[in-house]
């Protein structure tokens, strides 16, 4: 029998890098093997790069709907392609609010028609409980803002949500805000407003409210980091993990982001190093420019944050072994996407190939995402995506996207 595709490099397979090859059929990994064992195809990608399982981004906000002048569906899956994701999952702050089983399915519909690669879905705290069960069926998970509502904060409403939710159910974790938000970029009021410690405190309450394991979104301290071992999984952002409060201030207000950027960001770094966080996701946020000087937290992350990960990896920081269980299979295990996050036969054939000792800069005027600025532009990184496969399709080759608008897939549980 002949295969569909056939992808040659070094691959990383059952936590080793071996020299061979994948040949899929129907979108799925057929055969792993020596190159000379496996069948012909009707397309080869023959590299002698790093091929490694697809990258999941477990935290996006790909926006669309009212938020489309941001990020649409389209630009923000076409940013995933070319940085190296083949999954990514969406938050559901957008406008209108996903917090219904209804909001949900429409979203998932208009999605459907514009995205380029797999994209699930979170729900927000849900309107009605009663929901729960449909929205299970859609969702990928939930997603609670602590600080957003008495019912996000109220430990009674968030045990029942975790409680009856398949999903994952994740946190952002800040106490309730007692003052209101400065009006101009001041690191030191910003950092005063949305502590270290209220982001403890609200990790703490939630592990106390909840009987089963839920996942922490960008923690941003090691503190943060210990209160979810072995009770949560948490992830990082690149951003908490290599900028410091001193580069916002050097960098101004395009280094705005929720929680802010703190103080000896290399603490976190060795914590991730040590194996201690389980999951690196982007928090891709994207803004426009003139609402950026509003204040509006965050920054595209899609583009930035599979480089950043791989100088780490040049400098010693961290091993490919860590990075792979990070950014894909640790994701997928904490998603319940059980066909992702690995190559191995019988799984999706999502494959992420990366040129390990190509040297670039960052430049946010080339995204592909609408927003073109990122607190990482100029920056010189080490590493970066070659080739983004999505089912056994090339979508990514060298910088090349090959993507019809519609060609990605909703992922449900
Ligand atoms: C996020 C956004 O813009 O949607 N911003 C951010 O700074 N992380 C919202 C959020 O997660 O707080
Ligand atoms: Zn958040």
């Amino acid at each position: 029998m002949q295969a569909d595709l056939l992808v040659t490099g070094f691959l990383f397979h059952k936590g080793r890098v071996l020299e061979g090859g994948i040949a899929v059929v129907d979108g799925k990994i057929w055969k792993v093997g020596k190159e000379s064992t496996l069948p012909k195809a009707d397309q080869t990608l023959k590299t002698r790069k790093l091929v490694l399982p697809g990258l999941i981004d477990m935290h996006v906000h790909l926006r669309d709907m009212e938020l489309s002048h941001k990020e649409d569906y389209f630009t923000g899956t076409c940013a995933a392609v070319a940085g190296g994701f083949t999954t990514v999952v969406d938050m559901p702050n957008t406008v209108p609010y996903t917090d219904t089983a209804g909001k949900l399915k429409e979203k998932m519909e208009v999605a459907k028609g514009k995205i380029v690669c797999n994209v699930g879905f979170y729900c927000g705290f849900p309107r009605d409980l009663n929901e729960v069960d449909e929205i299970n069926r859609h969702a990928l998970g939930f997603k609670v803002y602590t600080y957003r509502s008495e019912e996000e904060w109220d430990p009674q409403s968030i045990a029942s949500l975790v409680e009856a939710s398949r999903g994952v159910v994740c946190f952002h974790c800040e106490t309730p805000a007692k003052k209101p938000e400065p009006s101009f970029f001041d690191v030191d009021a910003i950092s005063a407003l949305h502590t270290e410690n209220s982001e403890l405190e609200a990790i703490k309450h939630v592990l106390s409210s909840v009987k089963k394991s839920v996942h922490i979104c960008h923690v941003s301290t090691p503190a943060s980091v210990m209160v979810c071992s072995g009770r949560a999984t948490c992830e990082a952002t690149p951003h908490h993990l290599l900028l410091s409060k001193e580069d916002a201030r050097r960098i101004g207000v395009i280094a705005h982001v929720l929680p802010p950027l703190r103080n000896e960001p290399e603490r976190l770094l060795r914590l991730l190093s040590e194996g201690r966080i389980d999951v690196i996701a982007s928090d891709h946020a994207p803004h426009a420019l003139e609402e950026k000087e509003q204040l509006a937290p965050g920054f595209p992350g899609l583009e930035t944050t599979l480089p950043l990960m791989l100088t780490l990896v040049n400098d010693g920081f961290l091993s490919l072994r860590r990075l792979v269980s990070c950014l894909s299979s640790n994701p997928a295990r904490i998603l319940g996407l059980e066909n992702k996050g690995e190559v191995e036969e019988g799984k999706d054939a999502d494959l992420t190939i990366v040129d390990l000792k190509a040297e670039h800069v960052i430049d946010a005027s080339r995204f592909y995402s609408k927003a073109k600025f990122s607190p990482f532009d100029g920056r010189k990184c080490v590493g970066k995506p070659y080739a983004t496969i999505i089912g056994g399709e090339v979508r990514m080759e060298n910088g090349e996207l090959f993507v019809k608008k519609g060609c990605g897939s909703v992922v449900t549980p």
